[in-house]
């Protein structure tokens, strides 16, 4: 009997472990096609979607293409790309990104989020992370 009440105390606690400390699992990105290079306009941006429904500036510059996540990072309004200014600004508190998606000015306190941009045969895909 001593024996059954120590094994089941000792499995009920690894279920309480367990439920208390979940393992961590590292997110899974996937690459996503996102346009034929011919059709990105050079120095605009065309804004895509990410598996988690993110907005996405992707902005080329000859065969350089940039792909940045339009939400601030100060209060996660939509930011834009001013290709003219070759900056990404937020109307909310004017906030101003460099083209590569540094912080210049205003509140925003880090850089807009990246996305890993590979060109395969003149097709642009984009590393995403699948939603949980
Ligand atoms: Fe973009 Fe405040 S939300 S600067």
């Amino acid at each position: 009997m001593w024996v059954s009440l120590i094994v089941s105390h000792l499995t009920a606690g690894a279920f309480v472990l367990r439920f208390l400390t979940p393992p961590r699992r590292r997110p899974a990105h996937r690459a996503v096609y996102v346009a034929r290079l011919e059709d990105l306009p050079e120095s605009e941006s065309v804004v895509v979607e990410d598996l988690r429904g993110v907005p996405v500036a992707v902005v080329r510059e000859g065969t350089t293409i940039r792909a940045l996540s339009t939400v601030c990072t100060h209060l996660g309004c939509r930011v834009r790309w001013e290709g003219n200014k070759q900056r990404f600004f937020c109307p909310c508190h004017d906030g101003i990104f460099d083209r590569e998606g540094r912080v210049v000015a205003g509140p925003p306190p880090r850089p807009l989020d990246r996305y890993e941009v590979r060109i395969d045969k003149d097709l642009v895909f984009l590393t995403m992370e699948e939603p949980a």
